[in-house]
């Protein structure tokens, strides 16, 4: 009788908010599959969830008109003198010793674009070592480690959909070396998936179709899992952000902590020049005189174009979503109301009639958090400006630009010039494949050309 009137109950919540569509099939489930639904529906702030399909799909509410927007200003590593660069060089090693530093991947996408079944960090962009982006990371993580003498703690938010097979890929790859306590895992949230109506999507009779709360979620999640108090715990005082699909992220990158700290400000960016005025990324700037980014599809065709009295991009620091946060900033604005975002994709779903359709074009609307969204909060950023070739190879779709093969194709570059620079010749390397290992070298340092030589037979050359 409780039971029944607690169904009713939440049939008419769901009913205020013209939901009760979702409770269709009740009726064919297993206790089970019920209380699992039930606790779904309970999860989900209807109006909210109301309240953004109103804004952000029937009203369209677009950016504030009188806003001034600014490039921000980014500085090379070698803009700056050699003893302030030995500087900044000394205080991220410190820090890093110290075991103030801490690593923290976004890892909780979709990756729909790649179109790969299941997390993106699984993912071999087919390197020789056939090794993948987590592997990349963590040996970066464990050459640096080494380096400083202390471990260095890695936080990764993984998402509802990937957690499992996630923590399973680590845990059968004994976490690639890395001391288990060191690496903590932890879910980000998630928001329903709803059509052009605003009614939620049903994945299968007994599950909304729900998908993970956008990058943005990380700091929420971070704060609710525990680890931003476990970093406090550890000592940990500066959290380098980064996600998951850069082929060559210098993970917790010693000269841009150093440059991060030198500059005193709350949070850091890394950026890379946009390649061109068409090139589909955001960039930073200052937006009504606060760090923001500014989105490619927010720009005009007046801004796409526009060139400073040099002729080089006026709005040109590419944001690669590497970034430095104090913790203490991050402590103080990790609830902060973070505006959502729509994105209108194909998704499939189960119609009225229980038969499950996969669309053509697209059919709904996600709500994302971003994380960047945060940045105004910081009052100041500073941003470093790095070499595109030596840190930035995404691996964002299937075929094409940024793509596993056009990411495989910048690291094997790369390393073949740091064996370059090493001493090998174009002679010796001529129709070589050269792939070095991070636990080898962790930004071209340390390369033993005899070991290369001692290779040379071999069209494949690995150097661990
Ligand atoms: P993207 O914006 O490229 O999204 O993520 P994605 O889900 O990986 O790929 P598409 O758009 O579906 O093709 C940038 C970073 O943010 C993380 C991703 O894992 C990646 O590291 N991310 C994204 C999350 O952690 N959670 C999210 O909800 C979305």
């Amino acid at each position: 009788m409780t039971e029944l009137n607690a169904l009713d109950q939440v049939r008419e919540k769901l009913r205020e908010h013209g939901q009760e569509h979702v409770l269709r099939f009740i009726g064919e489930l297993s206790e089970a599959d019920a209380k699992f639904l039930l606790s779904q529906i309970e999860s989900v702030d209807f109006p909210q969830l109301v309240e953004l399909h109103r804004q952000l799909v029937i009203e369209k509410t677009a950016v504030a008109a009188e806003e001034t927007i600014e490039p921000m200003r980014a500085d090379s590593w070698e803009a700056f003198g050699i003893s302030e660069r030995a500087s900044m060089a000394n205080q991220g090693m410190r820090a890093l010793r110290d075991g103030k530093v801490a690593a923290f991947l976004v890892a909780g996408g979709q990756g729909t674009r790649l179109g790969h079944d299941g997390p993106k960090g699984v993912f071999d962009i087919g390197l020789p070592s056939r090794k993948s982006l987590f592997q990349l990371q963590a040996e970066r993580l464990l050459r640096l480690s080494r380096q400083s003498g202390k471990t260095i703690p890695w936080y990764i938010m993984t998402s509802e959909e990937n957690h499992d097979e996630t923590t399973a890929f680590f845990k059968e790859r004994r976490f690639f070396g890395i001391p288990e306590r060191e690496i903590f895992f932890f879910k980000q949230g998630q928001m329903p998936v709803v059509d052009e109506q605003g009614k939620i999507l049903l994945a299968s009779k007994g599950r909304l179709s729900m998908g993970p709360n956008g990058n943005g979620g990380c700091f929420l999640a971070l704060s609710q899992s525990g680890a931003l108090a476990d970093m406090q715990r550890r000592g940990v005082e500066y959290v380098f952000f980064y996600s998951v699909d850069n082929a060559l992220v210098r993970v917790c990158d010693p000269h841009f902590t150093g440059f991060a700290i030198h500059s005193g400000a709350p949070a850091a960016s890394k950026a890379v020049i946009k390649a061109g005025p068409r090139e589909k990324v955001g960039v930073l700037c200052l937006r009504n005189g606060k760090p923001s980014v500014l989105e490619y599809s927010e720009m005009s065709e007046d801004m796409l174009e526009a060139r400073s009295g040099d002729g080089k991009l006026r709005y040109a620091a590419a944001n690669i979503a590497v970034h430095l946060f104090t913790r203490d900033f991050l402590e103080t604005h990790v609830a902060a109301a973070l505006p959502f975002h729509v994105a209108h994709k194909k998704i499939t779903f189960l119609d009225e009639t229980g038969t499950s359709v996969t669309p053509t074009l697209p059919n709904a609307y996600k709500f994302e958090l971003f994380m960047f969204d945060l940045f105004p909060l910081s009052g100041r950023m500073a941003a470093m400006e790095v070499i595109r070739e030596e840190e930035f190879a995404p691996v964002k779709n299937r075929d094409g630009v940024d793509s596993p093969a056009s990411a495989r194709a910048l690291v094997l570059a790369l390393h073949r010039k740091w064996s370059l620079a090493a001493g090998l010749t174009e002679t010796e390397l001529a129709n070589k494949t050269v792939e070095i290992s991070p636990l080898a070298s962790y930004s071209g340092e340390g390369i033993n050309p005899a070991l290369i030589r001692s290779q040379l037979g071999n069209p494949i050359i690995h150097v661990s």
